[in-house]
């Protein structure tokens, strides 16, 4: 159990008006150090650029100035290196830092707050680093598309079933489903450029909620800080997390994406499927059944993903109630961003590694098609095409060939072009140069569709796409 102990002493940065501390109850309930130091290159980043406004706007002197950022950049330093104490009871990275360099420089450190409160100050943090994470997913996703594009254009021609219901449609390439991902990734780095547009605005310098009285120079912070410029209320400034959720939406409908790969993966390596094998980097084995390759890293991009649907509920549920501005409440942000930055990177890492590695199995994926009647379309097509007949009757003439044949115990082409006749008596010899998977796939040649030709076009246009 908890002691429910009273500290004897005020806290020494907002307890003015205090006389006694807090219970140690409230110090866990309230520190966020744990998760927030890691913000602490931005925060510190924010300071030095905030105490150079200070300087440049005359409202704290040079000389203050100064040993000000001396003293921040060597907090940076102590932290980077490991040689530095976070306290629980400074609550977060903001108050921790700000202890550390009165310690250092005394109380000249007090003056960098000046124009400033953790609100705007945490809101500034944070936004710098979802524009960093931002940055990165763009980055990952494009190395993950361009393993994509190398895998689709070695087997551009390989011929595998389509499925919907995930049973067998129509005969498809590999490299034109290997495509179809590089087209939901490339949605996805949209989603995430998107977002890093609309959070570029710098919060800084709208201090709690209603701005300041002092002559702070805001474009000045906005912009060194790399922002397109500062944001235009104040009262927005500290009660936004959209950049968070923003960045949660794009990376929970990215790691949907991974998930149906991943999803895909598993059943692929199967050994009734064997389409593709996975390599030793990315399986594992099991300790009872010799034979086992697992594909535990595709299972865990898929379990993953949930993960990071959950974090952006979480945030969108703990923002929903808060009337404006900053609330407390808003201190949850952090973990469920950070976990979700986190896992998405190792996702999308993860999947790229697979992708790279992965082997196919071309003899088993055209192997597959023999099943299921896969060129009945084709069947169909041709009874439009060739006997002029309207696509529903050809369907139907189709669907009793197709019977007969599941009779037969063969495929479309192993029917006797009399046993066809019985069906349709005007259907020609010239029906066999369609049923073959080869045919089938070949003919695809409509924009965006699966022949090899145009999955290779696709391919191309691919690689001058991704930037
Ligand atoms: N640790 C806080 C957070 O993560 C910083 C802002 C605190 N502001 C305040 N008024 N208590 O959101």
């Amino acid at each position: 159990m908890t002691e429910n102990t009273q500290k004897p002493k005020a806290n020494t940065l907002w307890g003015g008006r205090f006389e006694g501390g807090v219970s140690d109850i409230m110090e866990k309930i309230n520190a966020s150090i744990d998760f927030d130091k890691i913000l602490y290159r931005q925060d510190i980043q924010g300071s030095i650029e905030h105490c150079k406004m200070l300087v440049e706007t005359g409202i704290i002197t040079n000389e203050d100035g100064q040993s000000i950022q001396d003293g921040l950049t060597q907090i940076e330093q102590e932290i980077t290196e490991g040689n530095f104490e976070f306290s629980a009871e400074l609550e977060d990275i903001h108050m921790n830092v700000e202890a550390r360099l009165t310690e250092i420089i005394g109380a000249t450190a007090g003056r960098l707050h000046t124009a400033r409160s953790r609100n705007d100050q945490v809101a500034t943090d944070f936004k710098l680093y979802v524009r960093d994470a931002c940055d990165q997913a763009d980055e990952a996703l494009k190395a993950l598309q361009i393993a994509l594009i190398n895998i689709a254009e070695e087997n551009a021609d390989v011929i595998m079933p389509g499925f919907t219901h995930l049973q067998s449609a129509q005969p498809v390439t590999f490299g034109h489903h290997m495509m179809a991902y590089f087209e939901m990734f490339t949605r996805d780095r949209g989603r995430f450029q998107d977002a890093r547009k609309r959070l570029n605005e710098c919060p800084l310098g709208a201090a709690a909620l209603a701005g300041t009285s002092f002559p702070i120079d805001r474009h000045q912070t906005a912009k060194a800080l790399g922002f397109d410029g500062p944001t235009a209320n104040s009262m927005d400034s500290v009660s936004d997390r959209d950049h968070a959720l923003e960045f949660m939406s794009a990376a929970a409908i990215s790691a949907v994406h991974v998930s149906r790969l991943a999803e895909e993966i598993v059943t692929w390596s199967c050994a009734q499927f064997n389409f593709i094998q996975m390599s030793d980097s990315f399986t594992t084995g099991s300790s009872i059944m010799p034979q086992k390759r697992n594909p535990d890293a595709a299972e865990l991009c898929r379990g993953k993903s949930g993960r990071i649907i959950g974090s952006l509920n979480s945030l969108l549920i703990t923002m929903k109630g808060l009337a404006l501005t900053f609330s407390k409440d808003m201190q949850e942000d952090k973990e469920a961003t950070f976990d979700a930055v986190e896992t998405y990177s190792l996702i999308i890492a993860a999947m790229t590694g697979m992708v790279e590695d992965m082997k196919v199995n071309p003899e088993q994926m055209r192997k597959a098609t023999d099943l299921g009647f896969i060129t009945a379309t084709d069947l169909a097509d041709w009874v439009v095409r060739v006997l002029g007949l309207p696509f529903r009757q050809a369907h139907h003439i189709t669907g009793s060939l197709v019977a007969m044949a599941e009779k037969k115990g063969g495929d479309l082409d192993g029917l006797t072009l009399e046993e066809m006749q019985t069906i349709e008596p005007l259907i020609t010899d010239d029906v066999f140069n369609v049923l073959s998977v080869d045919k089938s796939v070949a003919s695809r040649v409509s924009f965006g569709g699966t022949a090899p030709s145009e999955v290779l076009k696709q391919v191309e246009s691919a690689k001058k796409r991704i930037g």
